[in-house]
């Protein structure tokens, strides 16, 4: 059976068409949509006139910064326009490939694959259709434009509008893939087109005009009232209109319009040098957030989730659970088996997402399947809840983008409340999925008959503990950045802390580019331990859990080879403190809590260290915030 391929794109898509200029407007969305791909950007605007010398394309190589040099001559008063931000699939990240695409009348931004356009673009080419860059973007714009033309030819009473629609139908039903696009046709001013098969639009109705983007942060500044684009619906907007058209039965509807409680002061740094530095000090508030109105308010030590009694049957029958994710969300889900299976006594894998739907998992009665997503745009993530969802078992996610398709399609969604995560090395998010997963565990657990009122209690106090390592975060920046000439950076840790120092060893590398490694502590001598040397930092786990003894044993092997230890663990602990080099200590916590307390100061090792190589913090090299690509 086919599950479906998702290839989507990362890219940033914003338009806007109204009374104000729009250049100032498509800028600043794409700054704020940047995070989402930055090897090229580009614009193209219109006026309100019929004339096509009032159209002006800018496209540039590079991060956004670039258009922005190179476009402040152009755009001083066209009021509509499209502008993109790319993360390059197909053809190199040039000025040539760079969005927008123009195919005649058509000017055409996308964010996805399109996955049939090398037939496609061969069959155009073979009635001389001549195309000028490498991407399968362009392939979409020549094929509305041919049909355009072959639409008009064959029936002369058809205004422009029509044509294009019918056009852009005639294009989508020969299209394979999942793609958002915006485009205008230069021969209809002041009117903008968009379609979504798979990868979310967004549009929002101003008082003087319409903004349209791939992700509400665009939005948010100008409106807190938007409308998520369905599928089979092609929104056309210009300066007073604002609908939608049903692709098959032509239906004109007025969008559904939805109200957005994050504020633009949310997707700003508000003081701060980075966006990753102020998302690693909302964690106190996030976790605050999420863990808010879930906590039990009666005897019966039950947690408050929305739809309460579905929650009680999905873990009442629940006899096996697979937790499904992608890379930091995969650690969050690899610290939450330990939870379920402690608490909850359920038998728990967990899967890399891209791995899960080709190892034919078992699904059976009492399988329940939960995804975990920050963005709930993750392709390969997606492709695993479709799977589960095909196979007909019960899924649920923990997601911090409630309108996103993971969220809406999966059977029960537990939000996480980080807000808007814009920093692509995830920090708060990943903070936020553990905390709601370890109430969860402790809440099947108590419906099983285990309590551990210890954790439980470590769970309320949290963001007041969170708050206290942070006071110490200059000191752990300062060690982070004495990490900056390591050749390599290794990460240990038992039971909990395993997957912790997984995610701590993704910090270091994706901010640093310093290779960097996470292992089981007991797993060393098998293997990894020929790593250590002098030259060789290794950042060690070791609270005072039930796998203390063992761990200092690991740190006593490494000592033994002289490698250079940074030591996390309880403060106070004279013990750990002498055997290591460098020692942080966190306050005192639970067994369900220390995991969530303990990546704090290794997100601010991996900033000290990024900042002192002068690297780009919010914008790792190569890395998309959003990965919709398989
Ligand atoms: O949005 P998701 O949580 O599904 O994203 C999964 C990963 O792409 C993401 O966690 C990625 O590993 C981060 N860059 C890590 O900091």
């Amino acid at each position: 059976m086919h599950y479906g391929t998702l290839f989507l794109t990362m890219c940033g898509i914003v338009g806007y068409t109204g009374k104000q200029q729009a250049k100032p407007i498509l800028l600043e969305g794409l700054k704020r949509l940047e995070y989402r791909g930055y090897d090229s950007a580009g614009l193209a605007l219109s006026s309100p006139s019929p004339t096509i010398q009032n159209f002006v394309i800018q496209r540039n190589a590079g991060p956004v910064q670039g258009l922005i040099d190179a476009s402040t001559k152009i755009g001083l008063s066209e009021t509509t326009g499209i502008a993109h931000t790319r993360w390059a699939t197909h053809g190199v990240p040039n000025e040539t490939n760079a969005h927008p695409h123009r195919a005649g009348n058509i000017v055409l931004v996308h964010n996805g694959i399109i996955e049939n356009y090398a037939q496609i673009k061969e069959k155009l080419q073979h009635i001389g259709v001549q195309f000028s860059s490498q991407t399968d973007t362009e392939v979409f714009a020549q094929l509305i434009e041919f049909h355009r033309v072959q639409i008009l030819k064959s029936d002369t009473t058809l205004n422009e509008e029509d044509a294009v629609l019918r056009a852009l139908k005639k294009a989508m039903s020969e299209v394979d893939g999942h793609y958002a696009i915006l485009f205008m046709a230069l021969t209809i001013p002041g009117k903008l087109f968009g379609v979504q098969n798979g990868a979310p639009l967004v549009a929002s109705k101003l008082k003087d005009g319409c903004l349209i983007a791939s992700d509400i942060q665009a939005i948010i500044p100008y409106h807190n009232e938007v409308c998520f684009l369905p599928k089979g619906e092609i929104l056309i907007v210009d300066e007073n209109h604002f609908e939608t058209r049903n692709l098959k039965t032509d239906k004109v509807s007025v969008p559904k319009i939805e109200r957005m409680d994050w504020t633009a002061d949310k997707v700003e740094k508000n003081g701060f040098e980075t966006f990753m530095l102020k998302e690693i000090f909302q964690q106190p508030l996030v976790v605050a957030d999420t863990l808010s109105g879930r906590l039990p308010s009666d005897e019966s030590g039950a947690f408050i989730w929305d739809h309460f009694k579905a929650h009680e049957v999905l873990w009442k029958n629940a006899k096996r659970l697979y937790l499904v994710a992608c890379g930091t969300s995969y650690h969050a889900a690899m610290t939450a088996k330990y939870f379920f299976e402690k608490w909850a006594r359920i038998d728990c894998q967990v899967d890399i997402a891209s791995e899960f739907r080709y190892r034919h998992p078992v699904f059976e009665t009492g399988t329940v399947v939960g995804v975990i997503s920050q963005s709930g745009e993750t392709a390969d993530t997606l492709a695993a809840l479709a799977l589960a969802n095909q196979a007909g078992v019960s899924t649920f996610s923990i997601c911090n983008v409630p309108s996103s398709t993971i969220s809406r399609e999966s059977g029960f969604h537990y939000p996480t409340m980080a807000g808007p995560e814009i920093g692509v090395a995830s920090t708060k998010a990943f903070t936020a999925q553990l905390t709601i997963l370890c109430a969860l565990a402790l809440d099947v657990g108590r419906l099983r008959g285990n309590d551990d009122l210890a954790s439980f209690q470590a769970l309320a106090r949290l963001p007041h503990d969170i708050d206290r390592i942070l006071k110490q975060s200059e000191t752990f920046i300062q060690i982070g950045a004495k990490l900056k000439d390591q050749k390599i950076i290794l990460f240990v840790g038992r039971g909990t802390m395993y997957p912790i120092a997984l995610e701590g060893a993704l910090k270091m590398k994706e901010l640093t580019y310093i290779p960097s490694e996470g292992f089981a502590a007991g797993e060393l001598k098998h293997g990894p331990i020929a790593y250590i040397d002098p030259n060789v930092t290794i950042v060690t786990l070791a609270p005072r859990d039930e796998c203390y003894a063992k761990t200092i044993s690991n740190l006593e092997e490494i000592r033994a080879r002289g490698g250079h230890i940074v030591a996390i663990g309880t403060e106070g602990d004279e013990e750990i403190k002498k055997i290591s080099h460098e020692f942080i200590g966190l306050p005192a916590s639970a067994w369900g809590t220390m995991p969530i307390l303990s990546v704090i100061p290794l997100q601010l090792l991996a900033y000290g260290c990024a900042k002192a190589l002068g690297r780009n913090i919010d914008k790792p090299r190569n890395l998309a915030k959003s990965v919709t690509v398989e």
